[in-house]
């Protein structure tokens, strides 16, 4: 009799156990399957989002990148040193300065694409070389690096409002002993 009562007990436990559980799974179920994300959610603020996954092309340039030339006499470079500061977790600034994530951008401006010693570009960045960075195709690359140069090792969203690409920009130009002209 007292085997029958503890046999009962224990089917009661697991029974209920077995309740508890599925109403937990039947829950959590009903809370986490709607929040499917639309589309990938690593974009950094203020940056280009790119298209979802699966759309029809790979190309996700904006249709037309405004020049940043004309921005350049109004833009300030010591905002761009702020803005920046999502640069310097990959580059380093300084004169001389190491290689990290991505090359030293000490005198990126005038400097050769995909020509600073001892960085592994990727390959499609080493298709552009020997041309050197300008204002425009800086510009170009920092709105949507992967649309610029479709296998770039570059994993940067962009930036992309102009005049903030024009302030970064009006920083690259002061990290050089002889900064490169303003665009007339
Ligand atoms: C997540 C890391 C990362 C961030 C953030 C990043 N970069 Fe880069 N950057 C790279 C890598 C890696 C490369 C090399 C790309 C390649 O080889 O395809 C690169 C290359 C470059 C180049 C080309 C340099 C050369 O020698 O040809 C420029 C210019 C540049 N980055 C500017 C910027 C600016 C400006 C920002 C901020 C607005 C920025 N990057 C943010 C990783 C990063």
């Amino acid at each position: 009799m007292a085997d029958s009562l503890e046999f009962n007990k224990i089917s009661a436990a697991v029974l209920l156990t077995g309740i508890v559980i599925l109403g937990i799974s039947f829950l959590s179920e009903g809370f986490v399957e709607p929040i499917v994300p639309a589309k990938d959610s690593f974009v950094v603020a203020g940056a280009v989002e790119e298209p979802a996954k699966g759309s029809s092309s790979g190309d996700a340039a904006p249709a037309v990148i405004p020049p940043v030339s004309p921005l350049l006499a109004k833009a300030s470079a010591t905002e761009g040193e702020g803005i920046a500061k999502k640069c310097a977790t990959c580059h380093t600034f300084v004169k001389d300065g190491p290689n990290k994530v991505g090359p030293n951008l000490w005198g990126v401006i005038g400097r050769g694409r995909a020509s600073h010693p001892g960085f592994d570009y990727s390959d499609a960045l080493k298709k552009l070389a020997g041309t050197p960075w300008n204002y425009e195709e800086i510009n170009k690359f920092i709105t949507n690096p992967k649309a610029y140069a479709n296998g770039t090792k570059m994993s940067f969203a962009g930036l992309a409002k102009p005049e903030e690409r024009a302030n970064v920009i009006a920083y690259l130009r002061t990290l050089s002993d002889t900064p490169q002209p303003l665009p007339q």
